[in-house]
């Protein structure tokens, strides 16, 4: 019988006293009495990984979610030991072992205790699946704060809290409800106003409880597998965050258009239908990239083939398309019909490639075709073959992204909604059954996926969604938070999930814009639109059976609405497509709750209306009806209201009003925000100009532009563009510098600079050093002075 609390432990084992140890390299070993072997391996200074097995020596080492370019190295690492402990030592971290019972706890170099065992490590055995129910109990303290764990639809400070992670097809899921369709058991504690993680690598259903059960502890267990995790030290949340994002990997660039904005709807067909939502949305001048088919262009739903009824010719729709500038995004769900003349049915039977219970029939279970045969996406043959399945889609027909769905795995009419726990999985040569592999197998769809898109859009990159996760999806795939409703209960959900995937290393995700279930109000849809641009990943996508939900589906004022946040969205590619490589190369999160933005500040702790996208935009959706304005925490330093330009100081609550048409939305001072011009679609002008807004400040502060081809793989060979500019603004006189980096030439010749809230008249302005006369500089308006790219250093003098 599996017990899922950590209290139940009449039955529970504890490691007995230490009798042996020994260092083998980064890792040392602790031997117990009772067999239990401790293995803590140091992979940084600030990053531990702590193994426990309870029968004397340890299984094959393996993970799906550790990236194996992963950063290890460390300046020390010391072990010593006195009278009741044994001491590892890094340069960072101090961890105490108890030679008495294995419990351990982790400092900083100045002796603060950063995260302490409770019980520690003990352990149920399992008589009906063998192995173990894994557990592990910290002391928490009373003002400590946890965040983290994915998509959870819950407040976004976790205290207090009991979590689940066993992905689940959550079908228009509620607040609070558990568990969801992603499992990423990774979270942040911020205790003393100090960040550390955890990261418990089992894809096991596991639970995490904060302070739930018992007031001063939190817990975590896993249904078997090792208690296997990591440890990260911060104290800053950001190294956190980055740190677990660098070892369980970072995505690739995508291509991007993937950043502008994406239209859905189960289902557009026929073709007739998909070309008169795109003809649409060029003639309402509403910015648009990505459209999409759901099931219905497929052949009785069987994956990889098309119904020619409605889509007679897919190859020159999609080339139709992609000429008005839209890219075709396919959806493929893991159920193959089982069907004698479906040919991916019978290469999946002759290979051997499905899924089987334990005593070999196959796993058999209904999705939307009916009866289905599942593929092992754990067994990288299987993968391979997938990959394989995509040449017709994307070589041929043009098919520029596919979206993965169904694969928590999904199975209808079973009150599990999942396949059974008996069925077998290859796991990379590592054979265990669904118990284990359930977790991930949606991320082993994707990155088929991915492999195939990648192999076939070459020299393009690929582009790819999913529902389902586990930690390290995001080197494969972006996602969506699946079915949610169409309430205003759910754009707050929608807020916080994305703050939270963006924390747990998952950010390039987004929400069904006006909500899958059910039908929005014109208002409810605006203010979803106004929310979603500000989202990583931006697509309008609705369950259809209740009315449209195309932007012109509400009236004229919501139209319009859209149409200037989706423009919004498209001036700031730059500065999106910045905060994304800034993702890529350093794992920065790409939204920041306030809380990451200043730990220091325990007012933030709590906050989940507000964020940062980027670094330097606040942004706070409206989250009720007829709104006329809202209360908002506006953190440390000076920040314009984007909309009027005003002034405010951080570090209080202040009430900002905003109208139908606006959120609230804010800029730090000093910051110099890129905007191109409003496209249609990404790529659709060559233009010579490139504005940046520059936010005068009395100060310094930094800027970066990241730019590139676009697509492709260039950028990797250094042709990217990548400028940094410094601000430093005096009583009379600004200065920004610029630095210039990689070999990529942009297209534009000139910035446009729109000086905001210079507080002082222009008396002279010089270029490298050079004076040139200012209305050489100006076109008409004051406020912006149009100079050459290439400047190294703008000097404004004032009177
Ligand atoms: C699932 C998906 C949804 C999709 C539908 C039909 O419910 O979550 O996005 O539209 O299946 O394919």
């Amino acid at each position: 019988m599996i017990t899922n609390t950590e209290l139940e432990h009449k039955g529970d084992l504890f490691p007995s006293k230490i009798i042996n140890f020994e260092r083998d390299g980064d890792s040392v070993f602790f031997y117990s009495e009772n067999n239990v072997v401790l293995k803590i391996t140091v992979l940084r200074d600030s990053l531990f990984r702590f193994r426990f097995t309870t029968k004397g020596y340890f299984n094959a080492d393996f993970s799906y979610a550790i990236d194996e370019n992963h950063t290890r190295g460390f300046n020390k690492l010391e072990v010593s030991e006195d009278e009741n402990f044994y001491f590892i030592t890094t340069s960072k971290v101090i961890c105490e072992v108890g030679k008495k019972d294995m419990k351990h706890r982790l400092l900083d170099v100045e002796n603060n205790v950063i995260l302490e065992d409770e019980l520690g490590f003990h352990w149920e055995e399992m008589y009906e699946y063998g192995g173990n129910v894994v557990k592990m109990s910290k002391i928490s303290k009373d003002g400590e704060s946890f965040y983290g764990l994915g998509d959870k639809a819950t407040h976004l400070n976790l205290k207090g809290k009991r979590l689940e992670n066993w992905a689940t097809d959550q079908y228009a899921f509620s607040k609070d409800q558990e568990p969801l369709y992603k499992s990423v058991p990774f979270y942040i504690g911020l205790k003393d106003k100090k960040a550390y993680g955890v990261f418990f690598d089992n894809t096991f259903r596991t639970y995490f409880d904060f302070a739930h059960e018992r007031r001063n502890v939190t817990s975590f267990w896993a249904e078997g597998g090792e208690m296997n995790y990591y440890f990260f030290y911060g104290p800053e949340m950001q190294d956190v965050v980055t740190s677990y994002t660098d070892l369980t990997g970072k995505p690739e660039l995508p291509p991007l258009w993937a950043l502008g904005y994406h239209q859905c709807k189960w289902s557009y067909y026929p073709e007739a239908k998909v070309k008169e939502i795109a003809g649409k949305f060029r003639e309402l001048q509403i910015p648009c990239d990505g459209i999409y088919l759901d099931i219905d262009y497929m052949d009785g739903f069987r994956c990889f083939t098309w119904n020619k009824d409605y889509f007679p010719d897919p190859k020159k729709m999609v080339a139709e398309l992609a000429e008005d500038g839209f890219k075709t995004i396919v959806i493929i769900d893991p159920g193959i019909k089982i069907d004698r003349d479906y040919w991916v049915y019978n290469e999946g039977i002759e290979n051997d490639y499905f899924c089987k219970r334990a005593d070999g029939p196959l796993m058999k279970g209904k999705v939307w075709p009916g009866e289905c045969n599942f593929p092992d996406y754990t067994n990288p043959e299987v993968r391979q073959w997938w990959a394989g399945l995509f040449k017709e889609l994307i070589s041929e027909i043009g098919v520029k992204g596919v979206w993965n769905d169904m694969n928590e795995p999904a199975v209808m009419e079973v009150p599990t909604k999942t396949f059974p726990l008996d069925v077998r999985h290859d796991y990379d040569g590592n054979p265990c059954s669904h118990r284990k592999a359930h977790n991930i197998y949606g991320t082993q769809m994707a990155r088929a996926t991915y492999e195939g898109v990648k192999k076939f859009a070459y020299p393009k990159r690929p582009f790819v969604i999913t529902r389902s996760a586990y930690s390290g999806a995001q080197k494969y795939t972006s996602s969506w938070t699946g079915d949610n409703v169409a309430s205003w209960e759910h754009l707050w959900i929608a807020n916080i999930q994305m703050q939270r995937m963006s924390l747990s290393g998952m950010g390039f995700t987004g929400s069904d814009i006006g909500g899958f279930a059910e039908q929005p109000s014109g208002e409810l849809y605006a203010r979803w639109i106004q929310l979603g641009v500000f989202h990583p990943f931006c697509r309008t996508h609705s369950s259809g059976h209740h009315g449209e939900q195309e932007p012109w589906a509400f009236d004229e004022e919501v139209i319009n609405i859209t149409r200037k946040f989706v423009n919004l969205r498209y001036q700031l590619l730059p500065y999106l497509y910045t905060m994304f490589y800034q993702y890529i190369s350093e794992g920065i999160p790409m939204l920041k709750p306030l809380v990451y933005f200043d730990q220091q500040d325990p007012q933030t702790h709590y906050r989940t209306d507000e964020f940062i996208f980027g670094n330097q935009i606040l942004v706070c959706p409206i989250l009720e009806p007829n709104s006329k304005g809202r209360r908002m925490y506006i953190p440390a330093g000076e920040w314009y209201n984007y909309w009027t330009s005003e002034k405010v100081s951080g570090g209080k609550e202040i009430w900002v009003d905003s109208q139908y048409d606006e959120i609230p939305v804010f800029v730090k001072s000093g910051a110099i925000i890129p905007k191109y011009p409003v496209q249609q679609y990404v790529g659709e002008k060559d233009f010579d100009e490139v504005t940046l807004e520059v936010y005068f400040k009395s100060g310094k502060e930094t800027s970066v532009v990241y730019e590139d081809a676009q697509d492709g793989y260039d950028y990797a060979k250094g042709r990217y563009s990548l400028r940094t500019f410094k601000l430093t603004g005096k009583e009379n006189e600004l200065i920004i510098t610029q630095h210039k980096e990689g070999k990529f030439v942009t297209g534009y010749h000139s910035f446009k600079i729109n000086l905001i809230n210079l507080p002082f008249e222009i008396r002279s302005i010089q270029i490298d050093n050079e004076e040139v006369s200012i209305l050489d500089l100006q076109s008409g308006n004051d406020n912006f002075l149009t100079i050459n790219k290439d400047f190294s250093e703008l000097h404004i003098i004032g009177n």
